[in-house]
């Protein structure tokens, strides 16, 4: 096989596709993967959650030095932030992650082919930038990912009017941030910003915060972030922005269609994301891309081009990095002759503010509407003692069981650590466990996770601590 020519060219070098193409190498295929971005780790590594974790974290600090260091008899005078330094820190998060996936391609013999791909015939890519020619592949795996999905209203100059990207990167704390659309990104840096000094405000256009979550965690949720002082307009849809010395955000409650308008210095557009599919050629391979922009795949990845597979956010399905990389790890066990497989129905998803949310399998709302029998066995963190000795007490671990199997269907935490606490509930998922056998496996104490093994133990007879 020449320099040009391959078992196997990933197009993207994100969470999806540098998965893929080590996992491949691994499995002894001679694999490149197509990168333009300067580093490798696509929007996840660069300007996504990677530099959210990083902000989510440091204001975090911020905020408990202000408000529970007081509680525990900790006196640090105040305390004031850098915004350039904070940033710095990001940065080098970035790229200690950026080149670890450097090292692991160099590690597994993963060509980094520099530049842009696009298909030009079955098993061709051409690319253009540093790497500029034409490669020959016996498979194609397309992981372009997403970008932003800017709604017509508004214009983007990534420093007022900003998207997630912009939001990484505000020189100095503004004094009131609007952010439209109360998803994952509204909540997880409108978080950031507010801790930081920021007025934040949330316009959403649904009567709820976190479309798709359990209701009653949703609730709850919005509740305590209001309590920490967010403020949330629901049923308004957002109709424009304009520029002045500051910004108007002009919105319209869905209710009785009133007119009402808001001053800010930054808006956030955190309105959704869209598959990014542009430049790749797929019009002329005969490639399908279904009524949402997504690429049409069977339930092996492949597209409609023989030889060409896709998966991650440019596929349907959840936009989440960890969901790219389980299908990355399949589709390369497919090519290599495996039979890979994606379990879909446990896939958690998390929102990193605080307190976290965390959830996997169905909602109440799911069950009901599939007229499910189940049963829901609810602990609060407030009879759990790590977390009261952390002050960190709010919220609760539910969990939904089969009313007569008694196995688990769903779990929705709020609460401290909850983005790592429903793995022991994902792991009791693919199994196939009911509430029981997670009540019955023995839980160190003191931890965040008796308050899971309680959820279960309410599933039952009864919790303990409640
Ligand atoms: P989203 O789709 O989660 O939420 C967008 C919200 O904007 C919706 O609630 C929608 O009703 C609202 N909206 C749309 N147009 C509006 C208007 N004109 N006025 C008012 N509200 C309006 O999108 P988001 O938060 O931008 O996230 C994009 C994707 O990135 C999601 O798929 C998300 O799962 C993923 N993501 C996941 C993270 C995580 O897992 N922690 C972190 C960041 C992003």
């Amino acid at each position: 096989m020449s320099e040009t020519e391959f078992d196997l060219i990933v197009i993207g070098g994100g969470p999806g596709g540098y998965y893929c193409a080590i996992r491949a190498a691994q499995l002894g295929l001679k694999t490149a993967c197509v990168e333009g971005r300067g580093t490798l780790g696509g929007t996840c590594l660069n300007v996504g959650c990677i530099p959210s974790k990083a902000l989510l974290h440091s204001s975090e600090l911020v905020h408990e030095t202000g408000d529970n260091f007081a509680k525990m008899g900790i006196s640090v005078g105040d305390v004031s932030v850098d915004v350039a330094k904070m940033l710095d820190y990001k940065q080098g998060v970035i790229d200690s992650n950026t080149q670890g996936i450097e090292f692991l391609f160099k590690k597994n013999k993963v060509a980094w082919l520099k530049g842009y791909g696009k298909i030009t015939g079955k098993g061709q890519v051409e690319v253009s930038g540093e790497s500029e020619g034409t490669y020959k592949a016996k498979n194609i795996v397309i992981a372009t990912g997403s970008d932003v999905a800017v709604p017509p209203f508004v214009e983007l100059d990534e420093e007022r009017i900003v998207s997630s990207t912009g939001a990484l990167e505000l020189k100095e704390v503004p004094k009131k941030m609007v952010v439209i659309g109360a998803g994952v990104i509204g909540l997880e840096l409108g978080s950031v910003w507010h801790r930081l000094g920021a007025e934040v405000s949330v316009i959403e256009y649904l009567d709820q915060i976190t479309p798709g979550m359990d209701g009653e965690i949703c609730k709850t949720f919005q509740r305590t972030l209001k309590k920490q002082g967010l403020d949330f307009t629901l049923g308004a849809a957002v109709q424009s922005v304009d520029k002045g010395e500051r910004l108007t955000v002009n919105y319209k409650l869905r209710k009785d269609d009133s007119e009402h308008s808001m001053e800010c210095d930054v808006v956030l557009v955190a309105t959704g994301r869209k598959p990014y599919t542009e430049g790749l050629g797929l019009d002329d391979m005969g490639i399908e891309l279904d009524n949402r922009g997504r690429i049409v795949v069977d339930q092996h990845f492949k597209t409609r081009l023989d030889g060409c597979y896709a998966i991650g956010d440019v596929i349907a399905g959840p936009m989440l990095a960890h969901k790219a990389e389980d299908e990355g790890g399949a589709v390369a066990e497919i090519i290599a002759g495996q039979a890979g497989h994606v379990n879909y129905d446990v896939i958690p998803s998390v929102i990193y503010t605080s307190p976290e949310v965390a959830a996997v399998g169905k909602t109440e709302e799911q069950l009901k509407e599939e007229g499910r029998a189940y049963k829901v066995g609810k602990f609060p963190f407030m009879g759990n003692g790590r977390a009261k000795a952390n002050l960190v007490a709010d919220g609760f671990v539910k969990i939904l069981a089969d009313k007569e199997t008694d196995r688990i269907l769903g779990c929705h935490i709020m609460g401290p650590a909850a983005g790592d606490l429903i793995h022991e509930v994902c792991v009791a998922m693919e199994f196939g466990a009911a509430a029981e056998d997670l009540a019955r496996t023995c839980h160190a104490h003191p931890t965040f996770s008796e308050a899971v093994r309680e959820a279960a133990l309410a599933c039952g007879d009864g919790a303990i601590h409640a």
